[in-house]
């Protein structure tokens, strides 16, 4: 809801400029040797979805990277996939990120071009249920495989349990051993994805369970990985 009004406030604030198309993204890009910056601050909440869509309506060979940085109590919404028609790079810093693990298959057909992803001193809040089923669909979304550099420095995870989760994850059978680590019943059906441009996985200052909530990474391939 903050995130809409948000943007309402920026969507007024319209001049002519290179974005004269797009009143508004003038108040938070700019472009400087074919590159377009966007810096977002944010105060309240913001929806990656709608910076996304509106992003979208750029010019398709302009690079656009995408800086998005949070206050104090700023919270992001940024379901999974991020990719995105025309974000060559997301950073993500200091966020309270949330429905990470929510899965977006509107995203499924878009085109994709993001070739560096960077979170960085943020906490990934994820529900339990979202986290163990979205690796599980059989229509899962490997995401952004056009990445060369994913980065996910001092990034910390709070897996939230709702009731609704517990119901869920019964009628799926899923078990929660005695270490109280949450295991699904069979081995992920998410089909092979393959990262072939990416050459540097970087999750340094991260919890070493890391991995597991970026699991599209592995049952994949990386034929030019050199650096993790
Ligand atoms: C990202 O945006 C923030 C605030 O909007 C700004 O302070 C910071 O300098 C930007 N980062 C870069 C690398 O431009
Ligand atoms: C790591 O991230 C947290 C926020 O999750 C922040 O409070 C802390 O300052 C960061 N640590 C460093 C070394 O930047």
């Amino acid at each position: 809801m903050f995130g809409h009004l948000y943007l309402m406030i920026l969507l007024h604030a319209a001049s002519a400029s290179v974005f004269s198309n797009l009143p508004g993204l003038d108040r938070f890009c700019s472009l400087s040797d074919n590159v377009i910056q966007c810096n977002i601050h944010v105060v309240n909440f913001l929806d990656f979805r709608d910076i996304r869509k509106l992003l979208s309506d750029l010019s398709g060979t302009t690079v656009v990277i995408l800086n998005i940085t949070c206050g104090d109590v700023g919270q992001l919404r940024l379901p999974w996939p991020m990719k995105s028609r025309n974000i060559n790079e997301l950073w993500v810093d200091g966020c309270h990120v949330h429905g990470f693990h929510e899965f977006d298959s509107s995203m499924s057909d878009v085109p994709d071009r993001m070739v560096k992803l960077k979170l960085q001193n943020s906490v990934i809040e994820s529900s339990v249920f979202d986290t163990l089923s979205i690796f599980s669909k059989e229509s899962f979304d490997c995401g952004q495989q056009t990445l060369s550099a994913l980065v996910m420095q001092n990034i910390s995870y709070e897996l939230i349990l709702e009731p609704k989760d517990i119901t869920s994850l019964e009628s799926k059978g899923v078990i929660m051993d005695a270490g109280d680590v949450l295991l699904p019943n069979k081995e992920p059906s998410t089909k092979m994805c393959n990262y072939k441009d990416l050459e540097k996985i970087d999750i340094s200052n991260s919890i070493d369970g890391m991995t597991y909530f970026i699991l599209p990474l592995q049952n994949s391939e990386f034929p030019k990985l050199t650096l993790f």
